[in-house]
């Protein structure tokens, strides 16, 4: 099989791994943590980076640590990873969904702006959903395959309506907006290290954040709010959700490689481009000139989506629907979703991942190509 999105482990990931048997430092301590942390906080820019058991964990905590709670409402896109709403609901609060933008599938933002503007009032410095009140604490914008929305611009909304920001950058390590990197913009970024990301550390997360009580809280809360260095006194509920060493070491020699990981992912997202711009009517996610994507997963849309896959698969070419929408999901069904065109729908029933792993070499490329030009 060929697989969609793969880990690619050619650099020092044994060496590092070795080390930590060597030394016995296999646990949620050790310096590969906090070697990953300085790692990635140098490389996005932010002034702090906390290593988690996984991004749904970093999302998780980020909305605790924010005291998103029951009641509240947290804004998020429909188009997106079950993990972001998952989150949301671990804290009790309801989402409100989103629709995406047509072009670049990420959250709309003149839909975002035109139900603040109309559904919300302020209330003591508070926004708040006129119909019951309840106020709208926070917004997690997802940085859907690598792309960006107009970062600037909602920076600015959530000034405005004085609503916190949260990035669900699981999916756009290297990513940036006007050259300052996804995960810094709002007042906590999530990066995910799973399996199928651009860097793996088998399974795990990074929350990073320029405010120092909020990066300081993410440690404590992680490692079961143990306040005291020898007595077992924990000062509040915390959660294990730290970084194994073990799992560090794989993340920072993956980290040593990132580069190198997007420059793969740009030649193959160019191969595929210019493979398939005049094929039938498969058309690809918009990218603004703002945004440098780190492609993560590389995605196409075309009616011949259900054919596309089988053959695909058939061939042993791994290749995925995109996420049903969170609105067609039975947990969500009741929540709000706000929508003129159900774009989100339209992208789920057209759009596929074909494979782009960065180690796929050019012969299983043009497999790939072959396969579905077949279907045209
Ligand atoms: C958009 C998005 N959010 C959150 C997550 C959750 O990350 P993890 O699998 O590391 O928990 C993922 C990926 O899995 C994702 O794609």
């Amino acid at each position: 099989m060929v697989l969609l999105s793969g880990p690619n482990l050619s650099g020092n990931e044994l060496k590092y791994i070795k080390d930590c048997i060597d030394t016995g430092w296999v646990s949620s301590v050790g310096s590969y943590v906090t070697d990953l942390e300085n790692s990635v906080s140098k490389y996005v820019g932010s002034k702090y980076a906390v290593a988690m058991s996984s991004g749904t964990t970093a999302l998780h905590l980020s909305l605790k640590i924010l005291n998103i709670r029951k009641d509240d409402y947290v804004i998020a896109p429909n188009l997106t990873f079950i993990a972001t709403l998952n989150a949301i609901k671990y804290t009790n609060a309801n989402p409100i969904l989103i629709d995406v933008d047509e072009k670049s599938w990420q959250m709309n933002l003149d839909l975002l702006e035109k139900f603040l503007n109309n559904k919300t009032r302020q209330v003591n410095g508070k926004c708040t959903y006129k119909e019951d009140g309840k106020i709208i604490k926070a917004i997690v914008a997802v940085h859907v395959l690598g792309n960006m929305c107009d970062m600037l611009r909602l920076v600015k909304i959530c000034e405005a309506y004085n609503i916190l920001l949260i990035e669900d950058a699981a999916e756009s390590l290297g990513s940036k907006f006007k050259g300052k990197h996804s995960g810094t913009f709002g007042n906590v970024g999530c990066f995910s290290f799973n399996g199928n990301k651009i860097i793996t550390c088998g399974g795990g997360g990074m929350i990073v954040t320029n405010d120092e009580n909020i990066a300081k809280k993410a440690k404590h809360l992680s490692t079961q709010a143990k306040a005291d260095s020898f007595e077992y006194f924990h000062d509040e509920i915390g959660y294990n959700y730290r970084l194994t060493n073990v799992s560090a070491a794989i993340g920072l020699a993956q980290m040593e490689q990132l580069d190198k990981f997007i420059k793969n992912k740009h030649y193959i997202k160019d191969f595929y481009i210019n493979s398939f711009r005049n094929i039938g009517d498969i058309t690809f996610q918009a990218i603004n000139d703002d945004v440098f994507s780190n492609w993560w997963l590389f995605t196409i849309r075309s009616k011949k989506q259900k054919s596309l896959l089988e053959s695909l698969n058939k061939n042993k070419l791994q290749s995925r629907p995109f996420w049903i929408p969170m609105n067609n999901l039975p947990m969500f069904k009741e929540d709000l979703y706000v929508t003129e065109e159900n774009i989100s729908n339209l992208i789920y029933k057209s759009a596929l991942s074909i494979p782009c792993s960065t180690n796929i070499n050019q012969e299983e490329l043009l497999r790939v190509v072959e396969c579905i030009k077949k279907e045209f």
